[in-house]
């Protein structure tokens, strides 16, 4: 059994670490599972850069007790492989939260037909929608064929439906266009798509690398694709409102300066340039928020009800995932020595953007 740990102050340095979960007694209600496979993106990078701050460290503490490591959480699939819960089966496949590790305990509590929620006394205070295991078998129309997008999109398209919701319920804060930076990430390109789908939704223009501009215009998400370089070149007498993926406080910047005024907000969402951090002057703080989406879908499951909720992210997740579906080329790695061998053109934003990248244990 093997995981893959970084240094948390230096993610370039990461090491596979084997241990063993054979001998360990089960406690009551307590089940081994097997991952079976999960995806890889920039999104796995952030969760290590707010680490500290969102707690995301806290979720797979390391099977080493030595200071200085941590697990990086992924999405992905796993089998259980032993149980001491009466209601879970031996066999059965779940969906959601594990280390990049071939094996993880966890303690299956409130556990209904379609769904179960790990009660580690280690996860009781991080958001519960991270701990929350989805059995798929029993959905209906799940299909093994999916997986693969599913684990790698779910979690940033489900962030693009709660970002396309909150705009449009806040009439896109008056703007007549949308800027979406690090437009060649996957969260942005599924808010894209809703946004071109929706006749009352502002003009979007995506930003991206100059290398990525001719990709991204391919992937026919944005009325406009335009590279950082030229950013200066939006027309800055519209009022324009902002979906940034980056954290690149430069880019941001320069595009607050340049729109001036006509800035009417902008939302925090990542840190895809995450050595690009610090402070920038020009930079409107008073109509900037973050956007953490793991509290604004809590909110609208209260609103709507899990149904509600379920009906309306659903229809929106066919529509983001059948447009990818034209250009997302998944590209397979082979256990947890692939990791090591992806994750430092992943952490450097070297993987081509049309790629996904899946790890198969
Ligand atoms: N706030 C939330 O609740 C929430 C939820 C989900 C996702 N997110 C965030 O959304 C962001 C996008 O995630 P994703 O998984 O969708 O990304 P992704 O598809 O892996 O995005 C890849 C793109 O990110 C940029 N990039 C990646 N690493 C870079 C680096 N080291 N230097 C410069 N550019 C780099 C490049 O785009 P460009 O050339 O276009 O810049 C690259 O093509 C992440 O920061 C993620 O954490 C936030």
């Amino acid at each position: 059994m093997s995981e893959f740990q970084i240094r948390k102050d230096n993610y370039l340095t990461h090491r596979i670490v084997d241990f063993d979960l054979s001998q360990d007694e089960l406690q009551e209600n307590e089940v081994i599972v097997n991952v079976d496979k999960f995806g890889l993106s920039a999104n796995n990078i952030t969760y290590a850069v707010v680490g500290e701050m969102l707690g995301y460290w806290q979720f797979f503490p390391p099977h080493t007790n030595d200071e200085g490591w941590g697990v990086l959480p992924v999405w992905g699939f796993a089998d259980v492989t032993r149980s001491n819960n009466p209601e879970v089966k031996v066999g059965e496949r779940i969906f959601g939260y594990f280390p990049p590790a071939t094996q993880l305990k966890l303690k299956p509590t409130h556990v209904s037909d379609l769904v179960w929620v790990d009660g580690s006394s280690h996860r009781q205070k991080l958001p519960q929608g991270y701990n929350l295991y989805r059995r798929v078998e029993a959905e209906p129309g799940y299909h093994p064929s999916q997986e693969n997008e599913r684990m790698l999109l779910f979690p940033l398209h489900i962030t693009a439906f709660a970002l396309y919701d909150f705009f449009a319920s806040k009439s896109w804060f008056g703007a007549q266009q949308i800027v979406l930076i690090s437009a060649s990430s996957k969260t942005s390109t599924g808010m894209a798509y809703g946004i071109q789908k929706d006749q009352n939704a502002p003009y979007s223009i995506g930003l991206t690398s100059s290398n990525n501009v001719e990709t991204v215009k391919g992937f026919d998400a944005y009325d406009a694709v335009i590279g950082y370089d030229d950013l200066e070149h939006i027309d800055a007498s519209k009022p324009t409102t902002i979906v940034d993926m980056s954290g690149n406080k430069a880019v941001i910047g320069r595009l607050h300066k340049h729109l001036g005024d006509n800035m009417t907000f902008c939302s925090n969402v990542g840190f895809t340039h995450w050595t690009e951090g610090g402070k920038n002057l020009d930079i409107i703080q008073e109509r900037s928020e973050m956007f953490f989406a793991p509290t604004v879908i809590q909110q609208r499951i209260q609103d709507w009800g899990m149904d509600g909720f379920n009906q309306r992210s659903f229809e929106y997740l066919a529509h983001s995932y059948a447009c990818s579906r034209n250009w997302l080329k998944m590209t397979d790695v082979e256990g947890i020595s692939g990791v090591q061998s992806v994750f430092e053109d992943l952490c450097k934003g070297n993987v081509p953007a049309e790629k996904g990248l899946i790890v198969k244990l």
